[in-house]
Formats: structure tokens, C-alpha cells, sequence
């Protein structure tokens, strides 16, 4: 039901482009240019091999905007992050399933924590994976790209995991779940994804890299 339902896609560019010593003041730009959410990449080097940022960079940013900020946290162990992302005032904080023993405890202890719980899948990971834990989702990001980097080839063949991550979360899900796409997501393939099934588009490169953000973002919807 996604954006059929609120019939507006939601925008959520990725700082992970962006300068990073000035998050704060690049996210509220990218508020000011039209952005729904803000979506911060969160990496330990070890689940992928970069390392970015940690609470405290998240806090900076959510205190710098009114938007939600969405937490992608591509850690090996979240469980010991969660109360702290929390804190720092994310609106949503998305796991992987596939560091995740326990899924199902992990979603539904965002949740306590106030925030949507969101759980992402790798290109590899099929999304019948997340049938019994539709449920306890808020918010799926279906990765169109390996994560870890910015600015990768969009992996088109993956669409049919939207379509299926909206029927899925329809039959089996508790309520109005989100569906959202995250990697080289772009003008060229935004209304593809949203016919799959998209309620959010993630994007970095496109929005972050562009000469005018708001033209950019405006271009996706
Ligand atoms: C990749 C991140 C994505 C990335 C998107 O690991 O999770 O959010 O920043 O950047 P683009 O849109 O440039 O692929
Ligand atoms: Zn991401």
C-alpha cells in the first residue's frame, strides 16, 4: 500500500557523498532542498570494509534537521548500537538480516527503543528471508548495489525484490510497512522502482553529486 496510500514517494538522499565534517550543515541543506528523510550510512569496516560514522555524527545530524534521519546501520553486531542511535534521535534504524542470530528480537527492541525498525537486505539475500518478521518491520531497504560505497552501478535486475518485498509486507506484514530501494538509484530508474513498488528512494550520488539538489530530488519524484 506504501505511497498508494499517501500517493508521494518519499525522497531520502544518503549523506555518505557528502563532506564529512560538515554533515550537520549538509543534511540541513538537503532539508531545505525538498529531502523527506535523511539517510546515514553507518559503517564498521567490518561488515563492509569502510568505516564512517557513529552516534554522535548521527545526533549532530538530527539535531540539525526536522526530517527523520534514517540510520543504515551496515554493522556486524547492531544490537549493542541500537539504544544509542536511539538516543542520538534517529526516527529510524535499519539493520542487515543477514548479521542478525536474532532478527525478530533485534526489530522488535528498535521498536522499544522509539524508532521505526528497519531491516535491510543484500543484493544475494532473497526477501522470503523476512516472511516471519514482516511483522516487526517498519521499513525494508532493498540494496540495489553491494554495500559500502557510494556512486556503484544500480543493479537493475533486482527489481522484482521490490515487487516482492510489497506483496510480502502486504500479506504477512502488521500494518503499513515501507518499501525502499538504496543504490544508484536515480532519474533513469526512479519510476521503475515506484512502479515496482517503492515508497521510498534512497539516493546518494544523484542528489549529493548534482549542481542543484532540489532539482535533483525534484526529479526523482
Ligand atoms: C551503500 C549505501 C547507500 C549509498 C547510496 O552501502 O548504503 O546508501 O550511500 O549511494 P548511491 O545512491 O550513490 O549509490
Ligand atoms: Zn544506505
Amino acid at each position: 500500500m506504501g505511497h498508494m496510500v499517501t500517493g508521494r514517494v518519499l525522497v531520502a538522499p544518503s549523506i555518505l557523498g557528502c563532506d564529512q565534517g560538515s554533515l550537520a550543515s549538509e543534511s540541513r541543506r538537503l532539508q531545505d532542498a525538498g529531502a523527506d528523510m535523511i539517510h546515514l550510512d553507518v559503517m564498521d569496516g567490518v561488515f563492509v570494509p569502510v568505516l564512517t560514522v557513529g552516534s554522535g555524527v548521527a545526533g549532530a545530524v538530527a539535531r540539525a534537521v526536522e526530517i527523520p534521519v534514517d540510520a543504515h546501520l551496515m554493522v556486524q553486531n547492531p544490537d549493542g548500537l541500537v539504544d544509542a542511535f536511539a538516543e542520538a534521535g534517529c526516527s529510524c534504524i535499519t539493520v542487515h538480516a543477514e548479521v542478525a542470530v536474532h532478527l525478530d528480537r533485534l526489530l522488535r527492541r528498535i521498536r522499544e527503543a522509539g524508532c521505526m525498525a528497519g531491516v535491510a537486505v543484500n543484493p544475494a539475500t532473497p526477501v522470503d528471508f523476512l516472511r516471519w518478521v514482516a511483522p516487526a518491520v517498519d521499513l525494508m531497504l532493498i540494496m540495489t548495489v553491494n554495500p559500502g560505497y557510494g556512486g556503484q552501478e544500480h543493479l537493475a535486475h533486482l527489481h522484482g525484490k521490490v515487487s516482492m518485498a510489497r506483496e510480502l509486507l502486504d500479506s504477512f506484514g502488521g500494518g503499513e510497512a515501507l518499501v525502499a530501494v538504496d543504490g544508484g538509484v536515480n532519474d533513469e530508474n526512479a519510476e521503475q522502482l515506484v512502479r515496482a513498488g517503492a515508497d521510498v528512494l534512497v539516493s546518494g550520488s544523484f542528489v549529493t553529486g548534482a549542481a542543484d539538489p532540489a532539482e535533483a530530488i525534484g526529479r526523482l519524484r
